[in-house]
């Protein structure tokens, strides 16, 4: 038998492409390849790629541009481009960096072994079709590997809500959901392998309406109540959530669903009703809140967080002073927020923008707000009891990692602890970034 072929694949983007990394990974063990962490020692780099914004799809040409040593010293070498960036360039993607052999769009993933035979058959492939089969029933089953304690799941996929700034719905497509049965085989099977801990992934989770073994169509609470039926599976966890998809039944699984986490990422993106109507959010701040209201009444000790842009087309000192005001009223426990980047394709890409270094300043006052509040929550964790799903060994010897039930990094030091332990733990120091506790149990 020859050596198997070495893969390196880098990812970029949002937690969906982590997991199609894996799962191109396991569909090129198929054909011979076994992972790699080192690109001067691979026969085939796969970069998985993100569209969101300017800076993550430049980044994908400076990085193929650092590969162009590796591929001289080894003509061999293949060089893939899939993700995001794929689905929206396309072939431009090989007419500006000729060494790429590959291009395959996330909806295309299915074919990536026939694609990889035709490169080492000396062709080019580019696959960015939005095949009427759905890529996960087409690729190869996970091996029964063990696995680490949390896993995510992909369940939904694309978007339908067409946002003014967002390319999701052009590089993702239309909104697709997984049927109910394939979802939680596969979930059964990571348990079997040892996950305790399994984040439902959509880019809009909670628009799932998959085909129910029941014939009708199952809503994401479904779907998580019927998970929470797996002996051995401890947590359930899921993201990214739109507003206008928090239906009644989800919000009162946070408040009955005993494996469901309480933590929630509702991104919001503004505070102003102006810009969200601009932004074609279809919801108001105030609704945003009564929201909140709602999740916090089912679930008090909720953790809330969220996505914002700033500096997006037209957007005044009023409107952006809306956006602190949101903020101020919500307490979110983590953030992510960004300044507005035009993208291609998108509506908001023809508006005129707001002055880079007053959007800047904008997001600095923002971001100064968020990290007052999420160290505050943080804080306010100390003397507190949680439970911790441990993860890995820390950076210190003898010190263990895992994440509290509000997703907060926890370490300890205690030689008893395990990977896949979860454990009580009373929190004694907030630290940038992580708690620290002592085990009680
Ligand atoms: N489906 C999720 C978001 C997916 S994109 C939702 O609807 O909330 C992740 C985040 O990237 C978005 O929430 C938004 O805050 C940010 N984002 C998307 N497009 C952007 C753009 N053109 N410029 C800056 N940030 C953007
Ligand atoms: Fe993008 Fe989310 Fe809006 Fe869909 S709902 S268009 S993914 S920001
Ligand atoms: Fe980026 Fe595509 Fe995810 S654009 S955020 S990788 S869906």
């Amino acid at each position: 038998m020859s050596d198997p072929k070495k893969l390196f694949i880098k990812t970029y983007g949002c937690q969906m492409n982590v997991y199609d990394s894996e799962r191109m990974a396991e569909a090129l063990g198929g054909s011979g390849y076994v992972a790699t962490d080192r690109a001067d020692d691979a026969d085939m780099i796969l970069l998985n790629t993100c569209h969101i914004r300017e800076k993550a799809a430049e980044k994908v040409y400076s990085e193929l541009g650092r590969f162009k040593g590796l591929k001289d010293a080894n003509p061999d070498l293949k060089i893939g481009v899939a993700g995001c960036v794929a689905q929206a360039e396309g072939e431009e993607i090989m007419r500006r960096q000729p060494m790429v052999d590959l291009v395959v769009g996330p909806q295309s993933y299915h074919r990536l072994p026939a694609m990889e035979a035709r490169t080492r058959a000396g062709e080019k492939a580019l696959d960015t079709d939005f095949p009427e089969e759905d890529k996960f029933d087409h690729l190869a089953l996970r091996p029964k590997a063990s696995r680490g304690p949390t896993a995510f799941l992909t369940v939904q996929e694309g978007c339908d809500k067409f946002c003014a700034f967002c390319v999701v719905p052009y590089t993702r497509g239309a909104e697709l959901s997984r049927p109910a049965e394939r979802v939680l085989a596969e979930a059964r099977d990571l348990v079997a392998r040892g996950v305790r801990e399994i984040t439902l992934l959509g880019q809009n989770v909670n628009a799932y309406h998959g085909a129910g073994p029941d014939g009708g169509d199952w809503s994401l609470a479904q779907l998580i109540w019927a998970l929470n039926d797996i002996d051995g599976l401890a947590r359930i966890r899921f993201t990214t959530s739109h507003p206008n998809d928090m239906t009644d039944d989800l919000i009162a699984a946070h408040g009955e669903c005993d494996k469901l986490m309480p933590y929630l990422h509702l991104p919001v993106q503004s505070g102003s009703d102006r810009i969200l109507k601009r932004m074609n959010r279809s919801h108001t701040a105030e609704s945003y809140l009564r929201l909140i209201e709602r999740i916090r009444a089912a679930r008090p000790d909720i953790l809330i967080s969220g996505d914002f842009i700033v500096g997006f087309p037209e957007e005044t000192e009023a409107d952006f002073q809306a956006t602190m005001d949101l903020v101020e009223e919500v307490r979110y426990g983590q953030c992510y927020s960004f300044r507005y980047s035009p993208r291609p394709g998108t509506p908001a890409a023809e508006r005129a923008t707001v002055d880079a270094e007053l959007a800047s300043e904008r997001l600095q006052r923002l971001q100064a707000l968020l990290t007052r509040q999420q160290t505050e929550i943080q804080d306010a964790m100390v003397g507190r009891e949680v439970r911790v799903l441990f993860e890995k060994p820390g950076r210190l010897p003898g010190q263990m990692v895992g994440k509290s039930e509000y997703l907060h990094a926890v370490h300890v030091r205690d030689s008893d602890v395990r990977p896949g332990d979860l454990r009580r733990v009373r929190i004694i120091e907030s630290n940038p970034n992580s708690l620290a506790g002592t085990t009680l149990d």
